[in-house]
């Protein structure tokens, strides 16, 4: 028969209060990424013409809608904050050592923080006429 251990108890109440938190935070953030990313996947390969349409001139037509710009980056804030701190329940739940524990959960917050920074500005800088040389690839409004 498998036995399962009976859970550690929280260290200290903060710390409770702070899981409790995270596990709210994993629920709320769930149903609003069905809705983000079922809409993505409805706009770009449902509504139009498929997985074939989506190239550069797709995004730069998209991202000229504040609304997709919103909205992509909401996704790539929830998702990579949702995925990190779902991570790290399974680094608490199976690293046996502190030390190793809290190097994963640093790695992994600092990772997450890094992609945050480059997403947001790739969605927040985005120029959809960067470069004339390759004109044949840019947006009709570019020429
Ligand atoms: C359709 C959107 C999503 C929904 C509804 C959803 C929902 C959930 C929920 C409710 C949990 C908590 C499970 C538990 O505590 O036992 C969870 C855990 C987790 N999620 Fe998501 N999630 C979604 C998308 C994502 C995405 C995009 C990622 C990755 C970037 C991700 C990565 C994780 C990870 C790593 C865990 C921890 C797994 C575990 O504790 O065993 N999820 N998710």
């Amino acid at each position: 028969m498998v036995t399962i251990e009976t859970p550690r108890s929280p260290r200290n109440r903060k710390s409770a209060q702070r899981e409790k938190q995270a596990w709210l935070f994993m629920r709320a953030s769930g149903v609003v990424l069905i809705v983000l990313i079922f809409g993505h996947l409805f706009i770009n390969l449902f509504s139009g013409n498929g997985i074939k349409a989506i190239d550069f001139a797709f995004v730069a037509g998209k991202w000229a809608n504040p609304l997709w710009k919103i909205w992509d980056t909401l996704m790539l804030w929830l998702a990579l904050i949702h995925g990190t701190n779902g991570m790290r329940t399974l680094v608490n739940d199976y690293t046996q050592r502190e030390g190793i524990r809290k190097f994963l959960n640093i790695a992994l917050w600092t990772i997450c923080i890094a992609l945050i920074i480059l997403g947001t500005l790739v969605t927040t800088t985005f120029d959809p006429c960067p470069d004339t040389s390759v004109a044949s690839a840019l947006p009709q409004f570019c020429k």
